[in-house]
């Protein structure tokens, strides 16, 4: 059985999608793969900054912009950051990100989020998506799915039970 579980946040300000991020990074584990989907400027960079933070990463956070991917291993467990702006769909193919880090023979030993998950043709359903949007009040609505019971739980611990949107049995 696979469940759908989806909410929808508000985060007024930058301070909330920091600490949306915190909370991920406080009660994710090891294999976690967080695809962020938005525009430039929705606060994706931000989000994975409080993700750091919930780590217990205190190296400064900023977008891996010359290199693909950069990591972060002082934190409880590994944070690995890919922002892929910069390239088209055809080349993120060709990355083979899903073998890297899930199929490669050993398990994904740390968080893997990726900035301009868009980018990628056909995203995992062992991930969680999170969509960032820009709202007119000028804060953010962030959106987050997942399938599968390890992903549905780390959202329930995040969120609670309380921002439950909409849960399907399949
Ligand atoms: N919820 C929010 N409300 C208002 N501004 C926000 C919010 N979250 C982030 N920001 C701001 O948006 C700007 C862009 O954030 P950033 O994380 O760099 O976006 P991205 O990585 O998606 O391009 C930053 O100035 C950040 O402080
Ligand atoms: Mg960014």
């Amino acid at each position: 059985m696979s469940k759908l579980f989806s909410f929808v946040i508000n985060l007024s300000n930058p301070n909330a999608t920091h600490n949306l991020g915190y909370k991920l990074g406080q009660f994710c584990s090891r294999g976690t793969i967080l695809l962020l989907f938005g525009d430039l400027g929705s606060g994706k960079t931000t989000l994975i900054q409080g993700l750091g933070a919930g780590l217990g990463v205190v190296e400064p956070i900023s977008s891996p912009t010359f290199t693909l991917i950069n990591e972060y291993l002082e934190g409880r467990i590994p944070l690995y950051h890919v922002d892929l702006y910069r390239l088209e769909t055809s080349q993120v193919d060709a990355l083979e990100l899903d073998e890297v880090y899930c199929d490669g023979g050993e398990a994904l030993s740390g968080v893997l989020a990726i900035e301009w998950a868009e980018r990628i043709r056909e995203p995992l359903q062992s991930a969680i998506s999170l969509r960032l949007e820009h709202v007119s009040t000028g804060g953010r609505q962030a959106t987050l799915m997942a399938y599968g019971d390890v992903q549905v739980t780390l959202l329930r611990k995040v969120v609670g039970d309380g921002l439950l949107v909409d849960e399907v049995r399949t």
